[in-house]
């Protein structure tokens, strides 16, 4: 099969079953791709794929870091991308399970890479995050473990002629992010919170400042990276561009709940991220992305079921 903008692709999904991957598979399908996914539902959903299951999406149900796993689908399916989005997600889980985080967001992407090579697979898009920024260092467990792995991916590309494109998500929300979770982020912690008429906690005094994605636009930025040719190795920041504080989220999410009851302060947390710092224009240039959804937009989508839903509302 040719590398062809126009014509279908075959694409791999790890993570498939979660909250990125599900929507990524759902906007690959809309386009006509052919797509599979391994997820071992540890954190993702089935029901988060089951109407992309309807239109032709195959799951595979296991652990891709257990032997033989990873090699038999890429060998039967022949990927011409992996989509790796399969991770531990939450900076405070990274920092808990440091093992657990090496494990998932080390091991794996080394294994994806090694695999994905020894069979002919010319690009892989990694689910990379904005918390690599820091200096000269990353600040957390999960930053550092992301960064060895753009590392793993950049030694990939340079000795096999694979095209790695590390995509470092800014904070993603939407639908399917299940609120509970300890990965879940502010934007859906808050607004499930206000909707059950329950105070938001804010860790530290809410000036710290972040860059807020739509899940759809961080779907379509990694469908751009996977699907063009012409985008070549190496890392963008995946984000909307236009940074808020924590305080300022608080208001908007709250500005729909006017009776809700006020924030909880709480201790910052020691690896949490100050300040954004990413820049949208290598992925403007690079993928011709930018974000399409604003903060307002996307958090009236998740607060009225109609527009769309929070994943248990959905
Ligand atoms: N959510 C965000 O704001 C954000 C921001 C930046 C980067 N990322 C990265 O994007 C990726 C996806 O994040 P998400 O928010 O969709 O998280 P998620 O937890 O919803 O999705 C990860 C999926 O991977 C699966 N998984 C975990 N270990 C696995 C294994 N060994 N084998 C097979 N499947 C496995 C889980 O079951 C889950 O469905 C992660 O790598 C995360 O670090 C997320």
């Amino acid at each position: 099969m040719s590398f062809d903008r126009d014509s279908s692709l075959r694409i791999l999904v790890t993570g498939a079953a979660g909250f990125i991957g599900s929507h990524t598979v759902d906007l690959l399908l809309d386009i006509g791709h052919d797509v599979v996914g391994i997820d071992d539902l540890s954190r993702g959903h089935r029901v988060n794929v089951k109407a992309a299951r309807h239109r032709g999406f195959r799951l595979v149900d296991d652990d891709l870091l257990c032997s033989g796993v990873l090699a038999d689908v890429i060998t039967s399916f022949q990927p011409d991308a992996v989509i790796h989005l399969a991770g531990l997600t939450g900076i405070a889980e990274a920092e808990k399970w440091p093992h657990r985080n090496r494990r998932l967001n080390v091991d794996a992407t080394r294994l994806v890479a090694e695999v994905a090579a020894g069979r002919g697979v010319r690009r892989i898009v990694f689910g990379s995050s904005a918390a690599v920024s820091g200096e000269p260092e990353p600040k957390g467990e999960l930053g550092r473990a992301k960064l060895e792995s753009e590392r793993i991916l950049e030694e990939f590309a340079g000795n096999n002629g694979m095209i790695c494109v590390s995509a470092r998500m800014s904070n993603v929300y939407g639908s399917r992010q299940d609120p509970e979770a300890p990965q879940a982020g502010v934007v859906t912690i808050f607004a499930d919170r206000c909707k059950r008429r329950l105070p938001i906690t804010i860790f530290g005094d809410g000036t710290q400042t972040r860059d807020f994605l739509a899940v759809q636009d961080a779907a379509r930025g990694l469908m751009l990276a996977a699907t063009r040719p012409e985008v070549p190795s190496g890392a963008l920041d995946l984000c909307s561009g236009t940074t808020h504080t924590v305080l300022e989220v608080s208001k908007l999410v709250r500005s729909h709940f006017p009776k809700g009851p006020k924030p909880v302060f709480a201790p910052a947390r020691p690896a949490d991220i100050t300040h954004s710092t990413v820049d949208p224009s290598r992925a403007l240039e690079q993928l011709g992305f930018s974000a399409s959804i604003s903060l307002e937009e996307g958090l009236r989508g998740l607060i009225d079921p109609g527009v769309g839903a929070l994943r248990r509302a959905a």
